[in-house]
């Protein structure tokens, strides 16, 4: 370790205070833009009049979302994971994919869920300014694991 620095523990009250991540121009402009949210990659995306975060990388294997393009799936915008092309809503981080009930005459693949896999996390804008506040739902959810793995360590100068 540095010996000039010491790792920053959080506490619960600060890693969920809302970080700036940008400007509400820029990136309305850009479209997306990706952010270190206390230790936390998150993504945020522009699309059709709307904000959206999300965890950084994607829940199947930690490939990078901010790299994948938006498409609209039933009428839900989803950003295509450019590594082995999951789906995800930007709404609620739900894995997508087509299946056909061997039971019905059509034949037919129809879209379904497979829960929440990518955590969300809530997106304010103020004054010109784009927040990001991180989820407080306390459950695991399997992108959990590549934030833990792809997280930024705090490190702040050692008092003397
Ligand atoms: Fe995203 Fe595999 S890493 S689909």
């Amino acid at each position: 370790m540095n010996e000039d620095s010491s790792v920053k523990t959080l506490k619960k009250n600060e890693v969920r205070s809302p970080v700036c991540v940008g400007r509400e121009d820029d990136i309305k402009k850009q479209r997306r833009t990706t952010a270190t949210v206390h230790d936390r990659e998150v993504v945020v995306f522009y699309h059709d009049g709307k904000f959206y975060a999300l965890d950084c990388r994607c829940y199947h294997a930690g490939g990078p979302l901010h790299q994948g393009e938006i498409e609209d799936i039933n009428g839900q915008p989803c950003i295509i994971c450019p590594w082995h092309k999951y789906k995800i809503t930007l709404t609620t981080g739900e894995g997508l994919y087509q299946a056909i009930n061997p039971r019905e005459p059509s034949s037919t693949p129809k879209w379904q869920s497979k829960g929440v896999k990518q955590r969300t996390h809530r997106v304010t804008v103020d004054s010109g300014k784009v927040y990001v506040t991180l989820s407080d739902i306390d459950d695991n959810i399997d992108s959990d694991y590549y934030a833990k793995m792809y997280k930024k360590t705090i490190h702040t100068p050692k008092e003397k």
